[in-house]
């Protein structure tokens, strides 16, 4: 079946095109999405955040000022009054180099509007953001993927910070392929965010096969950071422990060639990545 390749291919190695090619365009936007598509990225990798109006839409930041010319919550504005927002002219400003009109007046993306443009002609790897901040999240993303008929087709990975809602997910719909993000830390300090998605605290600087076996559990793999504060935190060990224990290991966001090299040496299942061009010229 569709989803059976689906989780073969998650053996092999995936471009994930983080924010779409969002080192090329403003992230989450159409443009972004059209030109990893172009390159042939494997996924289309967007944050999924609730309007106040229950609308789901691709958007990162739990406030607008970043990436827009709104102010104050995401989730405290109707999906009209985020449709008024420029999501676009802030790149212009921080890129000079990589400014294009065309970009000015970008507007928020809703998941429909994505599956209506792509459809089966893509895969989307969508991340339920900030759930404490999106509540209900989990149901109307389950609802829309089944509307769709994005499980079944192999269309889609589900991923999340928050082992609570990986499971939420889990139980509207055990056919979804689910990867369980990591912040990972060496540090004693940060063992707690360790025991949030594993429910056991590990030594610091290791996880062991039991911490890779509760993922297990319920996810197909596993998103990682690369390096903490600078430092390297993952090495190859690191990722033979997780695929020994059925999980695919995809790390985020490796944007420079020399370190996309070295993971793909390690022997990774994917890379998200701002630059999808980049990496699928050193993986052909
Ligand atoms: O989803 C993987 C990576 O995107 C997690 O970090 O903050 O870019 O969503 P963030
Ligand atoms: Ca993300």
């Amino acid at each position: 079946s569709p989803l059976e390749q689906q989780l073969k291919d998650l053996q092999s190695f995936q471009v994930i095109a983080h924010r779409g090619a969002s080192g090329h365009a403003p992230e989450s936007s159409m443009a972004a999405l059209e030109l990893a598509h172009e390159w042939g990225a494997d996924y289309l990798e967007l944050d999924i955040q609730i309007t106040a109006d229950g609308e789901l839409v691709a958007f990162h930041d739990d406030t607008l000022e970043r990436t827009s010319n709104g102010e104050g919550s995401i989730n405290d504005h109707t999906l009209a009054e985020l449709k008024e927002l420029d999501t676009g002219s802030w790149f212009n400003e921080a890129h000079p180099d990589l400014a294009d009109s065309a970009f000015e007046g970008t507007q928020i993306l809703t998941l429909e509007e994505v599956f209506n443009r792509f459809g089966d002609d893509a895969r989307y790897y969508l991340e339920t953001k900030s759930p404490e901040l999106n509540p209900g999240v989990e149901e109307g993303l389950v609802r829309r993927l089944e509307a769709y008929n994005m499980i079944e087709t192999g269309r889609v990975l589900i991923q999340s910070f928050d082992q609570e809602s990986l499971l939420k997910i889990h139980d509207l719909n055990a056919d979804i392929p689910l990867i369980q993000l990591v912040w990972y830390s060496p540090d004693e300090a940060d063992d707690e965010r360790l025991t949030e998605w594993t429910g056991v605290t590990p030594a610091p600087g290791e996880i062991s096969d039991e911490d890779f076996q509760a993922v297990a559990e319920y996810a197909v793999g596993l998103g990682t950071n690369y390096r903490y504060d600078g430092e390297e935190v993952i090495d190859a060990s690191f990722v033979a422990s997780a695929q020994d224990n059925d999980l695919a290991v995809h790390v985020y966001t490796v944007n420079e060639r020399d370190e996309m090299q070295k993971l793909i040496d390690w022997g990774v299942n994917g890379l998200f990545t701002d630059y999808p061009d980049r990496l699928i010229e050193l993986v052909e």
